[in-house]
């Protein structure tokens, strides 16, 4: 099938690499000509395990192609995925303005029957919005909205996690589909249906449903996942005061199916582009339905509160005052697998750590270009601060004459370092693990004092487990 992907970020890219994998000619624009100039080099602007081989495959194969001309790019697909940037407003709701252009354009240069796709993350009635703004554009050029220059606003909201993108497109749990009962939506309809076959070999995943549904999944979904890491923070915070182990607590309750183990890991709070931005759009749309959703309110205020835990425990250890500190920084994307720094928990930690006085060394294992970009614009006004933050380019590198080893993000090879040598590098040998890598006993054993989320302190000597 012949598909044009509207935006070539992070959905946008997964979208098109996969679609065009299994056969499809796709077509993918973007306004950006850097982002352009970058894919047509060979290049991939974001780092995603298996999009770059993928893309390179279907580009050498012609079923990609990339490039910022807007009316070629509409006369292009019979399906048009929308899959710009909603960046949050200054009160939170989420912005439709590139939204909107897209589907301006594609009033103003359609040449058939359009199957338009909303797959950006959209408020409810988003799909009306777009549909709207596509009949005024084929009005103003005397264009009766018939079958020929007809089209149907479709919902086909993304469930991709960053780093398992490639992977979750290619093997869906469930794909939404929301589709207007119409005639048009008919025809839309048929069209989904043949593009999604290929992922619905096995057994039937889609789900299709009416559109306000649609675009209503995508956000009760992850509010209800932020919700779970929320409480389970909270949870920590409790076990800490109460001296329970939040991992034997995990295990306990997530042996009932009804709870399940997944998402249920406590830590320094949850990052990323999604849950912050959707917890408070979500709120927002309540808000103007005359509804408090105290719920996500809370989940927002205790993530919020989260991203200073590690820092308590620092200071609550080593002092408030931090000058002439140095501490080793494991990990700065806010999930492994990414180089996504979006409100990622390192960014609050460290600025704690700087505004303390401390000396910060880093090391991320792919995210440090883009830590660097951002902590220059964090800290455009506080150079002296700047000055005290250093990248390195090993894990080794950050822990030499340490004054402590802290971990915000749960890489793989932070898994099993060799503690013997950490021990004899870092000046003190303390660990403040934000997502519970090791073992408390294990730590007491190997002579390291070692806090974590929601876990008992071991001191050895004593046997007794102090508050965390
Ligand atoms: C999320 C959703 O999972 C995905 O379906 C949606 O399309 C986009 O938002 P993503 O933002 O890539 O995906 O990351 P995810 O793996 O869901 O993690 C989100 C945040 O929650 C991370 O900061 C992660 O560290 C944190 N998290 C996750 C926890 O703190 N504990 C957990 O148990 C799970």
């Amino acid at each position: 099938m012949k598909i044009t992907i509207i935006g070539t970020g992070y959905v946008g890219l997964v979208t098109g690499a996969c679609l065009a994998e299994i056969g499809n000619d796709v077509f993918c624009l973007d306004v950006d000509q850097r982002k352009i100039d970058i894919l047509n080099s060979g290049g991939v602007p974001i780092h995603e395990p298996g999009l770059q081989e993928m893309i390179a495959r279907t580009r050498a194969h012609g079923r990609i192609t990339f490039s910022t001309d807007v009316k070629a790019s509409v006369e292009h697909g019979d399906v048009q995925f929308i899959a710009v940037g909603t960046p949050p407003d200054e009160d939170g709701s989420a912005d439709l303005q590139y939204v909107l252009e897209a589907a301006r354009n594609i009033g103003r240069y359609s040449n058939g029957f359009k199957v338009i796709v909303d797959k950006s993350t959209v408020p409810v009635g988003t799909a009306e919005r777009v549909r709207a703004v596509v009949a005024s554009e084929l009005e103003a050029r005397g264009l009766a909205v018939g079958m020929t220059h007809g089209f149907s606003v479709v919902s086909n909201p993304e469930f991709l996690k960053e780093g398992a993108a490639v992977d979750d497109f290619m093997r869906p749990d469930r794909i939404v589909i929301g589709i207007d009962d119409d005639a048009a939506g008919q025809i839309a309809r048929e069209k989904m249906k043949r593009l999604y076959a290929p992922f619905n070999r096995n057994h039937e995943r889609t789900l299709y449903m009416d559109v306000r549904s649609a675009e209503f999944t995508k956000y009760a979904a992850n509010a209800m996942l932020a919700t779970r890491i929320s409480f389970m923070n909270e949870m920590s915070n409790l076990a800490d005061r109460v001296g329970a182990d939040i991992e034997q607590v995990r295990r306990g309750i997530g042996s009932d199916p009804r709870i399940g183990y997944h998402f249920l890991y406590a830590g320094v709070g949850y990052g990323g582009s999604c849950f912050p931005k959707d917890v408070q759009a979500l709120v927002r749309t309540a808000g103007e339905n005359g509804q408090n959703l105290r719920i996500l309110e809370a989940v927002e205020a205790v993530n919020h509160d989260q991203k200073e835990v590690l820092v308590e425990k620092i200071v609550k250890r080593l002092g408030a005052d931090l000058t002439g500190r140095t501490f080793a920084v494991w990990g700065l994307a806010f999930k492994p697998n990414t180089d996504d720094m979006r409100e990622a928990p390192s960014r609050r930690l460290i600025a704690a750590l700087l505004a303390r006085g401390a000396h910060v060394r880093a090391y991320d294992p792919v995210a440090i270009e883009e830590a660097r970009r951002v902590f220059a614009l964090d800290f455009a006004d506080a150079p002296e601060a700047l000055a005290r933050l250093a990248f390195v380019t090993t894990q080794d590198e950050t822990l030499v004459g340490a004054d402590a080893l802290v971990i915000v993000t749960e890489w793989k090879e932070f898994k099993s370092p060799d503690f013997a040598h950490l021990k004899s590098v870092l000046k003190t040998p303390v660990i403040f693990d934000g997502r519970n890598l090791y073992e408390p006993l294990a730590m007491a054993e190997l002579g390291i004092d070692y806090y974590a989320i929601g876990r008992p302190y071991v001191q050895l000597d004593t046997r007794s487990d102090a508050r965390g």
